[in-house]
């Protein structure tokens, strides 16, 4: 073999191994910081849904509910406007009609007429429903449900307001969400915790957010089962979901991503680097070696 062919493999049996060894180094690295940039878009979508069903609990605090009340109101109001007529004005009306007959056997004989007339109209079947619960103006309903619907665009994703002692008992948290609430619990200055857990379907990533009794009126169904609206106690029972106290963290919020989604963007990401960074090797592989080859001939 010519010596010139011979330096050109020697130099190359170096210089493959050291362009292979910082390609796989470079591709370490690079994939760790795009899985780090990938958690943190994750994330921050994370962050957004909370905010987002922060967003659908206040709206329904301050629409829903007030317009469900004034509904409500007007039910009622519009059943005692009823029976106002029925038991006051239509009585005093056929009385007035009764007691301007000039005849006194025509004043009977209407007086027993317009007496059985109010009495078949009273006796009329009404269906006035009774008032029901209405979960849709409650704020942590509206919230989960609203995520519900986005659920169906993005099944990936999982919201749950997880609570320790719940009023709907699909909310109870489960052992590791139970962890989580209890470390809001133990370091109250905490706004949020990120972390993985294991699930069936591969590693799961989360990202949770206290849930404080923060106001007074959330105890008015929260508080004592008794004080609690009788419409809503008869669906939900008297037994869950009451006892919370003023500034008690009672649960979390919690927002969960499989990791695979962290990876798989990211991956792609590496992929498609990887792919630029081998051309570039390519390119500088051929050039050094056309290089080494002249210098060698020139030796
Ligand atoms: C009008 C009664 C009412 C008020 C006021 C109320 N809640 Fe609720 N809350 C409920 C009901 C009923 C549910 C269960 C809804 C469902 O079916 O998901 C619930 C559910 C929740 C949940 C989900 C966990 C669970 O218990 O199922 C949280 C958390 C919660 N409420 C917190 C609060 C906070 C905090 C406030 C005050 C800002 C508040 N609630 C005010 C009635 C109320």
């Amino acid at each position: 073999m010519n010596t010139s062919l011979r330096r050109v493999l020697i130099f190359n049996a170096i210089f493959i191994p050291v362009l292979a060894l910082s390609l796989g180094v470079t591709a370490y690295f690079v994939q760790l910081e795009f899985r780090q940039l990938a958690e943190q878009h994750v994330l921050e979508n994370a962050h957004l849904m909370m905010e987002t069903a922060k967003a659908s609990r206040v709206y329904t605090t301050e629409q829903i509910e007030p317009l469900l009340t004034r509904e409500e109101a007007r039910v009622a109001q519009g059943v005692k406007d009823l029976n106002d007529v029925l038991n006051t004005q239509l009585p005093q009306a056929l009385q007035q009609a009764v007691s301007g007959l000039p005849n006194t056997k025509q004043r009977q004989t209407l007086q027993v007429l317009s007496e059985q007339i109010v009495q078949n109209v009273r006796q009329q079947p009404r269906t006035i429903p009774e008032p029901q619960f209405a979960a849709q103006s409650i704020p942590f309903y509206a919230a989960t449900e609203a995520f519900n619907y986005f659920r169906k665009r993005y099944p990936d994703y999982s919201y749950k307001e997880a609570a320790l002692n719940p009023t709907n008992l699909r909310d109870r948290t489960l052992e590791w969400e139970a962890d989580v609430v209890n470390i809001f619990n133990r370091t109250p200055s905490k706004i949020d915790l990120v972390g993985y857990r294991d699930t069936p379907e591969g590693p799961s990533l989360y990202y949770s957010a206290p849930i404080r009794v923060d106001s007074q009126s959330c105890l008015s169904c929260h508080g004592n089962a008794e004080d609690a609206p009788p419409e809503m106690t008869k669906i939900y029972g008297k037994n869950n979901g009451f006892g919370w106290k003023l500034n008690d963290i009672i649960g979390a919020q919690i927002v969960s991503v499989p990791a695979r989604l962290v990876n798989e963007a990211a991956d792609a990401a590496v992929t498609r680097v990887l792919c630029w960074l081998a051309g570039g090797y390519a390119l500088v592989f051929v050039v050094v070696n056309l290089g080494v080859h002249l210098l060698a001939r020139r030796a």
